[in-house]
């Protein structure tokens, strides 16, 4: 007897799950060190244009679909029309092995050096303890090195964290977990936020490096070529980043839609979701340059030499900024690591959800026993991360995932959306919900979004062609990248290759499309 299928309690319930969802590891620092590196403040305007043109626009979509076929991707796109529906699986299948294997052992540093924070246990040389003695980094990706034991038990931790909120139903699972997390990071972040700002040095660091424009570095018409494209390159990066930020491109919030009561208004929670999302990281912004201008000021170095990109932002320039504070440096580690942490099992765990949910519609199986079997195997697949090349698997799977796994989705689903089910069908269905939704929708469906996110394609596979892709050897790029993506894809065939019980694929009764179109 299949499960009934249970829905959110209440809308801010979802509103929070889906917030958390989008505010993960990536707002805290990914956001930050990208706009220093594009050009500051000025870096703020492809932001938004990509919020708008991308951002806003396929989260309606992801929303509506689901909304409108009350299921995970793999049900939603099945009822379209039995050849979509390996999108359906692929997109889960890259959130569950292409990003959470490696997303969970990153939630794991951040463990280790939560309980680092209350003996500042990194000392002064905190490189040196990140990459030699923390990560203990191998000399290259492919000497794994053995696994790193601490590093283990701490994503073994977030495993289990993760089976215990995604355990029960939603209403019980997540949903009650966000209603708690979420106002606990909001205010975690108001402290942080508050409490950096004040500190010597940041002020001025924030007006002249987060807030101060650097026009020239997003000048798409600049006379010089060179220039045209680096620019070119600063846009392509704020796309990249609105789909990662706002997890879409996973199935995660087709799933997450699928679970709201009828008459929801989903016009409205995608763009309160969004707009949430993308102020976390403006203000979360503040913080990261703050921290930095205090540190810049106090060891009296200029601020680009201060910056650093990626993990180091937080495992390098964060630990040594915390102890060089004047007080409480103990209490503002432990605040600034558990907010990671909690950021991070939001996120964790809808990437997680996306995938049990399209295993449970599709197979009637019991919702406890395929979360339980999906951690253990997520547990065991996160080790090859957990070893001494962590850091470099790490590195090359998520490359390969944002750039390509997750902007093709986007991509397809845009194509599929708005072609075969019809933008305007789709508009009208989620006008009627509540809000409507103006036409120029339509107009980016198809058209636009479709036409941008093949340009980022293109912007990345050039890029990683003419080996401008770190240092990595092309066979190791094409082994643990390419193969990865691939792997997911023969994945999603083969779940989609069994076929459906009859009467799952039935479409919900939808008022009739004409109705719907006059
Ligand atoms: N949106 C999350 C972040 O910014 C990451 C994420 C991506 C989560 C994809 C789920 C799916 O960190």
């Amino acid at each position: 007897m299949p499960e009934a299928r249970s829905s959110w309690k209440s809308n801010i319930g979802f509103l929070l799950a889906a917030i958390g969802s989008a505010i993960g590891l990536g707002n805290v620092w990914r956001f930050s060190y990208m706009a220093h590196e594009h050009g500051g403040g000025a870096f703020l305007i492809p932001y938004l244009v990509a919020l708008l043109l991308a951002g806003v626009p396929i989260m309606l979509l992801e929303y509506g679909l689901g909304h409108m076929e009350k299921g995970s991707s793999p049900l939603s796109l099945a009822r379209i029309g039995a050849k979509h529906e390996w999108l359906g699986w692929w997109m889960p299948v890259v959130a569950m092995f292409g990003i959470m294997l490696f997303y969970s052992v990153v939630i794991g540093w951040c463990v280790n050096y939560l309980f680092f924070s209350f003996t500042l246990s990194w000392g002064a040389d905190t490189q040196t303890f990140f990459f030699s003695n923390f990560l203990q980094l191998s000399d290259s990706a492919a000497h794994l090195g053995g696994i790193r034991v601490p590093i283990a038990f701490a994503t073994l931790l977030v495993w289990v964290l993760c089976w215990l909120i995604c355990f029960r139903d939603i209403r019980h699972g997540i949903e009650r977990a966000s209603m708690i997390f979420m106002p606990a990071l909001f205010l975690l972040t108001i402290i942080i936020v508050v409490w950096t700002v004040n500190l010597d040095g940041a002020a001025d660091a924030i007006k002249n490096h987060y807030l101060h424009a650097d026009w020239s570095k997003i000048n798409l018409f600049a006379s010089d070529p060179e220039a045209r494209m680096k620019a070119g390159k600063v846009w392509a990066a704020a796309f990249g980043q609105i789909f990662f930020t706002l997890s879409l491109g996973f199935g995660i919030m087709i799933t997450y839609a699928s679970y709201l009561p009828e008459k929801s208004n989903i016009a409205r929670n995608a763009v309160i979701t969004t707009i949430v999302n993308c102020l976390f990281s403006f203000i979360a912004g503040f913080a990261v340059f703050g921290i930095v201008g205090f540190m810049a000021h106090s060891q009296n170095v200029p601020f680009g030499e201060a910056i650093k990109g990626g993990p180091q932002l937080a495992f390098v320039v964060y630990p040594k900024a915390i102890s060089m504070l004047p007080s409480m440096n103990v209490l503002f580690g432990i605040l600034f690591f558990l907010m990671l942490v909690i950021a991070g099992l939001t996120s964790g765990v809808s990437l997680i959800e996306a995938f049990a949910c399209s295993l449970t519609d599709k197979f009637d199986w019991s919702r406890r026993r395929v979360v339980t079997v999906i951690c253990i195997i997520g547990f065991l697949g996160s080790i090859i991360f957990t070893t001494r090349a962590g850091l470099y698997l790490l590195d090359i799977a998520d490359h390969f995932i944002t750039n390509y796994g997750l902007v093709l989705g986007g991509l397809l689903e845009c194509i599929i959306a708005g072609w075969i089910v019809k933008a305007v069908i789709l508009r009208k269905y989620i006008s009627s919900q509540g809000s409507k939704v103006p036409v120029i929708w339509d107009f980016f469906i198809k058209f636009t979004t479709p036409a941008i996110l093949l340009y980022l394609l293109y912007i990345s596979l050039a890029d990683d062609l003419k080996n401008n892709y770190s240092d990595y050897p092309t066979d190791q790029l094409i082994l643990f990248g390419g193969g990865w993506l691939l792997i997911c894809l023969i994945v999603a065939l083969a779940f989609a290759f069994s076929p459906w019980k009859p009467e799952k694929l039935k479409r919900r009764h939808l008022p009739e499309e004409d109705e719907l179109l006059v």
